[in-house]
């Protein structure tokens, strides 16, 4: 569970940018809109397409107003329950919105086991890590559609309330002063450490993308590990992030390790991303 109040400060503190701090919460299911006056639902829907060569199939999170229309891509792999990637649009988001827009996970797709069991075990130092956030979008309803468990992964509390909160934060700004939305990729990968037991795992980073609409774009990778020290060199900073980018943005602040590296060819693989997926115009 997430300490609100003491994050709230540190925001504060640190005069992050506008949008509010990221959070989580927890309980029963809903999947409806209390606010809307007209019929407005979100739902998730199992597609027949492939992603991450082979290796998972895409869901997709959307919105249900007469047609349902997709707004998250999730690449699943329902054999081990993970995600290896999400994508979406990030357009202009309004802070002065005040819709909250939290509910409970929803639990769907995962058919072997309670997910709430993997985050119970490692509560004392890790979060239900939203991969599409919450605040990237606008109206109470869409907020409400990344409540599920294909859109999270663990996530290092330090890292998600450090840096990777920054990070979310800063590409908000950034999508803010575009004249069009920003594409968003945001993945685990690795093995920090395994549950047998449920055939799942701890994944040992995460990265997140943003391609621009001029085709350029920009790569973070955060360290999944609650103990590394800031100083501790992370063993992938070599293996995968081979093209580091030595000074990627404003880090000084807050827990956690994120490095900048470049998109190449290896990294695409090792994130489980083919060309389309990070080409800006790629067919929705
Ligand atoms: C959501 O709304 C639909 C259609 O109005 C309804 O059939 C369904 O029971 C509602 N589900 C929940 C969880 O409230
Ligand atoms: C899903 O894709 C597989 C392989 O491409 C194909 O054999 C199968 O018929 C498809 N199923 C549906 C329901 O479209
Ligand atoms: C898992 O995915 C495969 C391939 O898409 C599908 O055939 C199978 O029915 C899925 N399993 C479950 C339990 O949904
Ligand atoms: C466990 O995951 C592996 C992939 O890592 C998969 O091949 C295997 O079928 C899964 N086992 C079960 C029991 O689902
Ligand atoms: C943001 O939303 C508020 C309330 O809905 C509105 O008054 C304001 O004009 C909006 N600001 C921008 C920049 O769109
Ligand atoms: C927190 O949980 C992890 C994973 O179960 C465990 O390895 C670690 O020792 C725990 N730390 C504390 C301080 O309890
Ligand atoms: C603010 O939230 C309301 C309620 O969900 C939504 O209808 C409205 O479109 C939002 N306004 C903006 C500017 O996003
Ligand atoms: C996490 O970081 C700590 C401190 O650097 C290190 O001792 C530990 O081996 C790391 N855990 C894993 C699974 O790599």
């Amino acid at each position: 569970m997430f300490r609100f109040v003491s994050v709230l400060l540190i925001c504060l503190v640190l005069s992050a940018p506008s949008t509010p701090c990221n959070s989580k919460t927890t309980s029963g299911q809903n999947h409806n809109s209390s606010v809307s006056t007209i019929k407005e639902s979100y739902d998730a829907k199992a597609t027949n397409k492939s992603c991450n060569y082979g290796r998972g199939k895409i869901i997709d999170i959307g919105i249900t107003k007469g047609n349902f229309t997709p707004k998250i891509h999730v690449c699943f792999d329902n054999t081990t329950h993970r995600t290896f990637w999400t994508k979406h649009y990030l357009g202009r988001t309004n802070t002065s919105n005040s819709t909250d827009g939290r509910t409970s996970w929803s639990k769907d797709f995962f058919y072997k086991f309670n997910p709430d069991k993997i985050y119970k075990k490692v509560s004392n130092n890790s979060d239900r890590g939203h991969l599409s956030p919450r605040a990237d979008f606008n109206t109470d309803i869409e907020r409400k559609m990344t409540y599920y468990y294909i859109n999270a992964a663990p996530q290092a509390s330090n890292l998600n309330r450090g840096k990777w909160r920054w990070i979310e934060e800063e590409v908000r700004a950034r999508a803010n002063k575009e004249s069009s939305p920003v594409k968003v990729i945001t993945g685990s990968g690795g093995v920090l450490f395994a549950f047998n037991m449920y055939n799942y795992t701890y994944p040992e980073y995460f990265f997140k993308i943003v391609v621009f609409k001029n085709g350029q774009n920009e790569v973070f990778v955060g360290v999944n590990n609650a103990t590394a020290a800031v100083t501790t060199e992370s063993p992938f900073k070599q293996s995968l992030c081979k093209n580091v980018i030595p000074f990627c943005g404003c880090f000084g602040y807050s827990e956690g390790i994120v490095y900048c590296c470049k998109l190449d060819k290896d990294l695409m693989q090792r994130f489980g991303l083919e060309k389309d997926d990070v080409d800006y115009k790629e067919r929705w």
